[in-house]
């Protein structure tokens, strides 16, 4: 799939962005993604007291992805409190990963990339599979 709207996905995760609770580091960000089906998922930071606990953007994402049907994501693209694309943080690299169909494309601070750009070598469900022959 090459027709991706990208602009309709950062209005989408600006939009989750708005419903950010971060009153400890004051960076908002939202989040969203496109299913193979054709439905969007977004999701929003969630900061919590003791720090450490707070849950991001795309972990908001990946719930919203699971509630509202399943499925791969196909596209994706995050925000910070501007509406400006930011890169996802390492660890919810790996939360796309898992979700991810091969080749999933994502809009980042140096362009389109695809998950195997930004996360090369994943380990991810096939190592397991792997593993348990
Ligand atoms: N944050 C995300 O929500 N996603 C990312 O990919 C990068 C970081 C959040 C976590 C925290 O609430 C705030 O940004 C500052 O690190």
């Amino acid at each position: 799939m090459t027709d991706i709207d990208w602009d309709e996905l950062r209005a989408v995760a600006t939009e989750a962005m708005h419903r950010a609770y971060a009153p400890y580091s004051r960076f908002k960000v939202g989040a969203a993604a496109l299913v193979s089906d054709g439905r969007i998922v977004q999701g929003c930071n969630v900061e919590n007291a003791s720090y450490g606990v707070t849950l991001c953007a795309e972990c908001g994402l990946v719930s919203d992805l699971a509630m509202s049907g399943g499925g791969q994501l196909v596209a994706f693209v995050c925000v910070n409190g501007k509406g400006e694309t930011i890169m996802p943080c390492g660890r919810c690299r790996q939360l796309l990963y898992e979700f991810a169909i091969p080749g999933m494309l994502l809009e980042t601070v140096s362009g389109i990339r695809t998950i195997d750009e930004v996360l090369p070598d994943a380990f991810g469900p096939r190592d397991l599979e792997e593993a348990a022959r």
